[in-house]
């Protein structure tokens, strides 16, 4: 059978569609019935499980989970048992009732005994949604190449593939257990809805053969394309040896969501703002995220003094205005540089001094990403910085062209959002703020924090994945971005 797979760009983005199912699935059903892995492959989208729980947009109250397997001989409280990966992971993190948490024993007296009780503990429960991740050869739970598609709960010897594969967690190979206790093939594909995750290159090989040759029990998930509705969640990486199958991407519109778990690190950044003040209106939230990461240079264009009401003289206005950018510049944790442009002092033109300062200055930064005035944005001196900054950035750079009150993005017109927290925001106000001159004159900070908002309603629409799931962003506000390679 050739079924529909999501790829997503990277494990980020693929685990919030993960979550949003499982969202979904809890917000249909409170009292559903989960059946859990452990591993890498599941440990963002328990984080992002737990920020939904903190932010109040998901409950695991009524909610009751089953662990896929267990290891077999390993103390419940050593630091490598699932056990102890489950709480601290996710159990420790969300509202769930102890009693609703079942996780297979790794010490039972009677092996066929509590097998047995294990599955009927599930059966009885009726399993909603089962979370599956992928061994390197084809296993789930620990369910290992040769394992009838028939079983149930069982103990299982792990072949040196997957003791090997799980080394990685132990401090010598003589620790790693070779026996556990799984549910059964025939017990996952009993679950009604199955979602499984794969990332990484080393998934590629098994995903392939897993979803494009028949079903054999030398690959135990191949089983998984007899499953009436099943969701396989994949990254680039895992999915590029797939050549049969029909790919889908998580989101519906192309916009690529970003939020503080994958932003660029490392990168040298040039903000180019038109005056003092655009950065932190704009993009006051992103800055102050970038900034922990890479190096970020807002490059002042102007020194905006026709709009600052008080001082006497043009130079005490400008001094007021660099003197205001220098304090926002410390909360978001940027250098501001002033570029002090002529041509807004002399109108229309832009003079080849400002060019060669601006092109100058970038030669000595030589960035790796630029953000700009966006092409729309009508406002003279928006539009002016624009030219002033494409004529001085070098090519094959990341330019990010950022949306202004002046000039709001129109439909399509942007491919990128940053999604932020409420404490970002007030971090970001207090930027716009540090520009006193400006806010007494028009409240800039309202308009931010209006747009920001009006931004996370609108847009979460088409943010939607394109199988009809629910927005892929969770926090309040966004900051929207076109980003294209200059
Ligand atoms: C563990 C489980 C296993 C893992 C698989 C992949 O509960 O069910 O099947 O999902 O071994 O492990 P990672 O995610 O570490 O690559």
């Amino acid at each position: 059978m050739i079924m529909p797979i999501i790829v997503a760009p990277d494990p980020e983005i693929a685990s919030r569609h993960a979550a949003s199912l499982i969202r979904r699935a809890i917000a249909q059903k409170p009292n559903a019935s989960l059946l859990l892995p452990t591993g890498s492959t599941p440990e963002i989208l328990y984080k992002l499980l737990t920020d939904k729980v903190a932010g109040g947009y998901l409950t695991f109250a009524h909610a009751q989970t089953y662990n896929l397997d267990e290891y077999l001989d390993l103390p419940q409280q050593h630091a490598q048992s699932y056990y102890t990966f489950m709480w601290k992971h996710l159990f420790d993190k969300i509202d769930i009732k102890k009693s609703n948490v079942h996780i297979p024993s790794s010490q039972p007296k009677n092996h066929q005994a509590y097998c047995q009780k294990y599955e009927k503990k599930i059966q009885k429960a009726g399993i909603d949604l089962a979370v599956l991740g992928l061994g390197q050869n084809g296993h789930i739970g620990f369910n290992e190449p040769g394992t009838s598609f028939d079983s149930t709960t069982h103990i299982a010897n792990l072949t040196t593939s997957t003791t090997k594969a799980n080394a990685r967690f132990f401090s010598s190979s003589a620790e790693v257990p070779h026996q556990a206790i799984t549910v059964g093939l025939a017990t996952i594909m009993r679950a009604k809805k199955i979602i499984l995750l794969a990332f990484g290159a080393n998934k590629a090989g098994v995903i392939q053969k897993a979803f494009e040759e028949p079903p054999t029990t030398e690959v135990p998930a191949s089983i998984l394309q007899n499953h009436k509705d099943i969701t396989v969640i994949l990254d680039q990486e895992s999915a590029a040896r797939l050549r049969k199958t029909k790919l889908y991407p998580p989101v519906l519109s192309g916009i690529k969501l970003y939020s503080r778990f994958n932003l660029p690190r490392g990168k040298k950044i040039v903000f180019f703002s038109p005056h003092p003040d655009d950065a932190s209106i704009c993009s006051g939230a992103l800055l102050k995220s970038l900034s922990k990461n890479n190096k970020v240079y807002e490059i002042i264009a102007t020194t905006g003094h026709r709009a600052a009401n008080h001082g006497r003289g043009k130079q005490q206005r400008i001094k007021l205005r660099e003197t205001e950018a220098r304090q926002e510049a410390k909360i978001l944790g940027t250098k501001p540089i002033f570029l002090r442009s002529k041509f807004y002092d002399n109108g229309d033109e832009l003079p080849e001094t400002d060019m060669k300062k601006a092109r100058d200055l970038m030669k000595k930064i030589n960035p790796d990403i630029a953000f700009v005035p966006n092409k729309s944005d009508p406002h003279p001196t928006h539009a002016m910085t624009r030219k002033l900054a494409l004529a001085a950035l070098p090519h094959d750079i990341s330019l990010w062209s950022f949306e202004s009150p002046w000039g709001p993005f129109g439909h399509h017109r942007f491919n990128a959002v940053f999604e932020f927290s409420n404490s970002l925001m007030s971090a970001k106000l207090a930027a716009i703020r540090a520009h006193a001159s400006q806010t007494e004159r028009t409240p800039f900070d309202e308009a931010a924090h209006s747009i920001a908002h009006f931004r996370r309603i609108t847009i979460a629409e088409q943010l939607f994945s394109e199988l009809g799931q629910e927005p892929l962003a969770t926090q309040p506000h966004l900051e929207l971005y076109q980003i294209t390679k200059w």
